[in-house]
């Protein structure tokens, strides 16, 4: 079959994102612009300074793609981009910026689902490691700052309409979602509180490493009845729910009893000095009870995603998991995983850490089955913020 050529474009969050991928499998250009420094002094995500800095930076971005791939929109063969969820000013400069040029050139554009794109982005990892043989079903654990969930998939092969043809036919059942805040909301705003600066992730898993995941005992999260969007119908209750609300309340509890918030402001003052500021110098700022509080915040979190995730694995008996999104970064997440996984016999895979963050690669491998089925986005596409998987 001739190589296939997708412009992936991703604008969902924070992250203005090109990416060039041939066939699925192999990652041509993948360039990804971060807003973080824009966001930084307000701690979290600010819709409106994201969608203008979307729009500031998707021509460039995506215009370095092609450079990088040596293409240009002439000679990609199709256009994919994140439809939702996500932001809706963000999602709306990339699914517009797509429609035009999709417009323009006459080039067919496939929209793709966030989601379907974190778990894409496994597949192209394993795909351009030289991978074969997928066991399914998989389960799917999508962990990232706006999203916690569990999807079973399955692929099927189909024939798309070529008879003959065999064109693999993805299909998805979310069995598991957060009940209130995402993972990696949590590790950012429990970040936030201790003055360690913004996205919180990253820091919290290498100060992490410094202190004794022991040294405070978190209770494992809790869910108990329903919820008001369960209740009120908005969304199935669904088994494998996760919660971290809970987990980042006993930590706030846990800075107030113990009377950390004077330390916090200190370290706060002390690193708002510093223009380009390291790791050591936030590991420098931390005492010994922050590095302990926080490692053991990160193993509560991360024994939380494990048992849920196994215990999801075993009664739907899959063959497979997945492990994805921005929190699949996270280095004690990983070892866990791949421990534990090992131990029950079930395969585990991950992205790449630049493919477990928001990325377009993972657009563009996510398109491609929809490529080989001709499944290509209507002329009035337009973005949906609660877009869900299916
Ligand atoms: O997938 P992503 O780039 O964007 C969303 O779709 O949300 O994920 C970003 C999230 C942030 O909450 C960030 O703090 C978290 O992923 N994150 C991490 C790590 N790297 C990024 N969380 C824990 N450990 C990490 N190493
Ligand atoms: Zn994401």
């Amino acid at each position: 079959m001739a190589d296939t050529y997708i412009l992936g474009i991703e604008s969902s969050c924070d992250e203005t994102a090109a990416a060039v991928v041939r066939s699925g499998e192999q990652v041509i250009s993948n360039v990804v612009s971060s807003q973080v420094k824009v966001h930084q002094p307000y701690g979290g995500v600010v819709p409106e300074l994201a969608s203008r800095e979307h729009l500031r930076n998707i021509v460039p971005v995506v215009r370095e793609a092609l450079e990088k791939a040596g293409k240009t929109y002439e000679s990609v063969d199709a256009l994919a981009v994140t439809r939702g969820p996500g932001l809706a000013g963000a999602l709306l400069v990339g699914v517009s910026f797509a429609k035009a040029i999709g417009f323009a050139t006459g080039k067919p554009l496939i929209a793709v689902n966030h989601l379907e794109g974190h778990i894409h982005a496994v597949l192209l990892e394993h795909k351009q490691s030289g991978g074969v043989g997928i066991e399914f079903p998989v389960l799917a654990l999508v962990v990232s700052g706006g999203h916690t969930h569990l999807f079973l998939a399955e692929q099927f092969a189909g024939d798309g309409g070529q008879p003959g043809a065999a064109v693999p036919h993805w299909t998805y059942r979310n069995i598991g979602r957060t009940r209130d805040d995402a993972a990696g909301e949590a590790f950012d705003k429990v970040a936030k509180l201790l003055g360690l600066g913004y996205p919180g992730g990253p820091m919290v898993d290498r100060l992490a490493r410094h202190g004794d995941p022991k040294a405070v005992k978190f209770p494992g999260s809790q869910i108990k009845g329903k919820d008001r969007a369960v209740r009120e119908g908005r969304a199935a209750q669904t088994e494998f729910d996760f919660s971290f609300s809970g987990i980042k309340t006993a930590v706030l509890r846990y800075v107030e009893t113990h009377h950390m918030q004077g330390s916090i402001s200190e370290r706060q003052r002390k690193l708002a000095t510093l223009e380009n500021r390291k790791f050591e110098d936030v590991l420098a700022a931390c005492d010994r009870e922050t590095l302990d509080l926080v490692a053991s915040f990160q193993r509560r979190v991360v024994l939380d995603l494990l048992e849920k995730t196994l215990d999801a694995a075993r009664a739907c008996e899959v063959r497979t998991l997945f492990i994805t999104g921005g929190v699949a970064a996270n280095s004690e997440l990983r070892e866990t995983f791949e421990r534990e996984a090992a131990q029950q016999g079930l395969p585990v895979y991950f992205p790449s850490r630049p493919l477990s963050t928001d990325n377009a690669a993972m657009i563009a491998a996510a398109a491609y089955p929809k490529w080989l089925a001709k499944e290509f986005a209507p002329a009035d596409l337009s973005a949906e913020a609660a877009l869900q998987l299916r």
